[in-house]
């Protein structure tokens, strides 16, 4: 387990970053607009698969050490996933969002593949430090990703990936020259990045103190064994939060519209 919030932030940004180039252009992006002041992140976000080896709460534990504390927990039944977010109490650190996906409520051939796969990691690898930022711990074909992704999208993507940052999230309450989400799209599209339109471009908003929206995942090229394929891998959030009634910033996360900002790695 890391021991140093910072550091820990700092190496799941490279490896974010290595995968996802566009994540660099948008932070010289909104930097320009903000006159080189820094980008804070709202949340970064992770999957896993709900097994003995890989569960959310063994993830969670390395945030845990790090004193954070949950929060708030969600469930997507449609995409079979249940997740958990936590918070520091220096709110300049980023929230956590982990969800994990329901293995046992998959068809009897995905789970085999997803079991197959896991069987592979070391049962201790969770606990490594560098574990949230080590990838894929297992050997996986294009024919096992096709199939996983005829069912499950997020199955496709963790089992390609591994465990990463699956996103991070721009904190619009903390840029200085722009005030709303709806400024920032417009920023994202004039420099040509594709937002994730699923649900509308601003998913939420001050109705439910929460206004999300995402660029789409970038591309790259994964070897699946001797073969390779060009697919999604990660995508950078941009939050707008709101005061509730009694005059304090919500915190927690909007179900509805993380599950459209899930679409985000959907290259269908
Ligand atoms: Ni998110």
């Amino acid at each position: 387990m890391h021991t140093n919030i910072d550091t820990l932030y700092d190496n799941l940004w490279q490896d974010y970053v290595a995968i996802t180039p566009s994540a660099h252009k948008v932070h010289a992006l909104l930097k320009h607009e903000e006159h080189s002041s820094e980008i804070v992140n709202d949340h970064v976000a992770f999957r896993t698969f709900n097994l003995e080896k890989t569960s959310l709460d063994k993830l969670a534990a390395h945030f845990l050490a790090l004193g954070y504390a949950e929060k708030g927990s969600y469930d997507f039944e449609a995409k079979k996933l249940d997740a958990r977010h936590f918070e520091h109490p220096d709110t300049t650190k980023p929230k956590v969002f982990i969800s994990e996906l329901r293995v046992q409520d998959l068809t009897e051939q995905s789970q085999a593949i997803i079991n197959k796969l896991v069987a592979q990691m070391d049962a201790q690898a969770v606990k490594n430090e560098d574990f949230l930022y080590s990838g894929r711990h297992w050997e996986l074909t294009k024919e096992e990703y096709e199939t996983l992704l005829e069912e499950s999208e997020y199955a496709a993507w963790l089992a390609a990936w591994g465990f990463r940052a699956n996103h991070f999230t721009v904190s619009v309450n903390h840029l200085h020259h722009i005030d709303t989400l709806a400024e920032v799209n417009a920023e994202l599209k004039e420099a040509g990045f594709p937002l994730n339109t699923v649900g509308g471009e601003i998913k939420g908003g001050e109705s439910v103190f929460l206004a999300q929206s995402s660029i789409m995942a970038d591309r790259q090229v994964v070897q699946f064994g001797s073969e390779e394929k060009e697919i999604p891998s990660c995508f950078y959030e941009f939050a707008q939060r709101y005061n509730m009634p009694n005059g304090e910033l919500y915190q927690g996360f909007v179900a509805e519209s993380a599950d459209k900002i899930f679409e985000s790695t959907n290259s269908k």
